[in-house]
């Protein structure tokens, strides 16, 4: 054994890659008193967290290394990684390729960095394919490896990695590493899932196929209710009272995005196919999202006409959900493109988001208030549900807009109250209240015609 320092109560922890999985993780740790060392290869990104400054949004994250940054090191050389620390984390992306597999470069070039030490553990917390442990195994016998995945929800990361459902420890058996990782993690509860490293990598994958499906379910249910005249947030909360199905993801929307959803899926069927397994279900899963992502259009066209040329949408929220300014897979990408296909003119706002959507959503104007986005719109869409559009002062966005029509994207508002203020209001697999005939006469918005549905 050499000196490498790490068989202390609180061993130093290395992250590789200081991207969002990699900055939560280093955070959390110094918080919970590790020595962090974060290997990053942009220098410009590690001159700015040396500062104590975040490039992205994460509730709770600035103030942690704030307090920490004195336990942590931002560098790009791997070799003080090596010297300072045993236990690495891996938290470089893998995004998807053009055949659907993940892009295993980023994994690969750490692999070959690190080396072959038997002083070193490499944990991988990066979303990779069944099989990559085993092959990285074959490659480096002496290197001890650990699948951990992360269960981390952008906006709550900070308090799920301390307070987890539980924790996935793939490891081979006897294998050092296994017992460290799982001694880091034993002072925050949760469940220890003790594993091999096969089965540890499917946990992640099919956790994340898994809530997919669930929320493709229930917009599949959204869509059938709409049609039969049922309510979905009726429907989701009888079936979430049974404990066998559990009320969380049966919100019904217009379709799941991020980083890891989309691009888990795909991994994961796209693994199945490898192997000579026809991953049916995760196919309905994949189209039903991208559907439903395009579904506001045809809500748009039923009250403002087949054409959309000319009128002005108006977006509320870009992120792919709230309390993120990731816009990665957003359905607000989709949206505005064939929203901007139809002849719209597409304004749009999100609290933090704006500055990222910028880039991605070339034409659409994007404004810094809600009002300033709806000035004149012939319809506002819910696309994220930040709350603060719940708050929004009904009164005051209909003497804004040009049309009174509220597609809510997300069921975030009352539809009952939106028509009574004088909307047409049209969730997701929500009866429709209000109609534009009577919407626009403010004076005509009695409580007797809420309820009124424009079909
Ligand atoms: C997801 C998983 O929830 C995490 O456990 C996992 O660690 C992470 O991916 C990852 O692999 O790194 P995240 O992408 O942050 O986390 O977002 P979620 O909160 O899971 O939401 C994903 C999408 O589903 C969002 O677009 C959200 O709007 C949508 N959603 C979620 C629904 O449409 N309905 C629901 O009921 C729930």
């Amino acid at each position: 054994m050499s000196n490498v320092p790490g068989n202390s109560e609180k061993p130093p922890i290395g992250v590789i890659g200081a991207g969002w999985v990699g900055l939560v993780t280093a955070c959390c740790f110094a918080e919970l008193g590790h020595e962090v060392v974060v290997r990053e290869i942009v220098q410009e990104k590690v001159d700015v967290l040396s500062r104590g400054e975040l490039i992205m949004h994460e509730p709770g994250l600035p103030e942690l290394l704030k307090k920490n940054i004195d336990h942590m090191t931002f560098t790009t050389d791997m070799g003080e990684v090596l010297d300072r620390t045993r236990l690495m984390f891996v938290c470089v992306d893998t995004p998807p390729t053009y055949s659907g597999d993940a892009d295993l470069s980023r994994v690969q070039q750490v692999v070959r960095e690190v080396g072959d030490s038997n002083d070193h553990a490499l944990i991988m917390k990066s979303t990779v394919p069944v099989g990559t442990g085993a092959a990285i195994r074959r490659d480096k016998h002496d290197l001890a490896y650990v699948s951990c995945p992360e269960f981390l929800k952008e906006g709550t990361a900070v308090d799920d990695f301390m307070r987890p459902d539980r924790v996935v420890v793939g490891a081979d058996a006897g294998d050092w590493a296994g017992d460290a990782v799982e001694a880091l993690y034993r002072p925050l509860g949760g469940e220890m899932v003790r594993t091999d490293i096969a089965s540890a990598e499917m946990i992640k994958l099919a956790s994340n196929a898994f809530l997919a499906t669930k929320i493709s379910f229930i917009n599949e249910i959204a869509n059938v209710s709409e049609e039969v005249g049922a309510d979905v947030t009726e429907v989701a909360r009888g079936m979430g009272l049974d404990t066998r199905i559990g009320p969380k993801f049966l919100q019904a929307g217009i379709g799941y995005g991020g980083s890891c959803f989309p691009k888990d899926v795909t991994a994961l069927k796209q693994l199945a196919g490898n192997s000579g397994y026809h991953f049916q279900l995760l196919n309905a899963v994949i189209e039903v999202n991208e559907l439903q992502k395009r579904r506001v259009i045809g809500k748009l066209k039923k009250h403002l006409g087949d054409s959309l040329v000319g009128k002005k949408i108006a977006l509320l929220g870009l992120s792919f959900k709230p309390n993120t300014d990731d816009m990665r897979e957003a359905s607000s990408l989709v949206l505005s493109a064939r929203l901007r296909g139809e002849g719209a003119i597409v304004s749009a706002f999100d609290p933090v988001a704006a500055e990222r959507a910028s880039e991605l959503l070339p034409g659409v104007e994007i404004e810094n208030s809600p009002l300033a986005a709806l000035e004149g719109a012939d319809a506002a869409v819910i696309v994220t549900e930040w709350p603060e559009f719940a708050e929004i002062d009904l009164a005051q966005l209909h003497a804004t807009m040009r049309t009174p029509l509220i597609i809510d994207g997300r069921n975030l508002l009352d539809g009952n109250a939106v028509a009574a203020a004088g909307f047409a209001y049209e969730g997701v697999g929500r009866p429709s209240v209000g109609s534009l005939d009577t919407a626009t006469d403010n004076s005509s918005q009695a409580p007797a015609a809420l309820g009124a549905t424009t079909e």
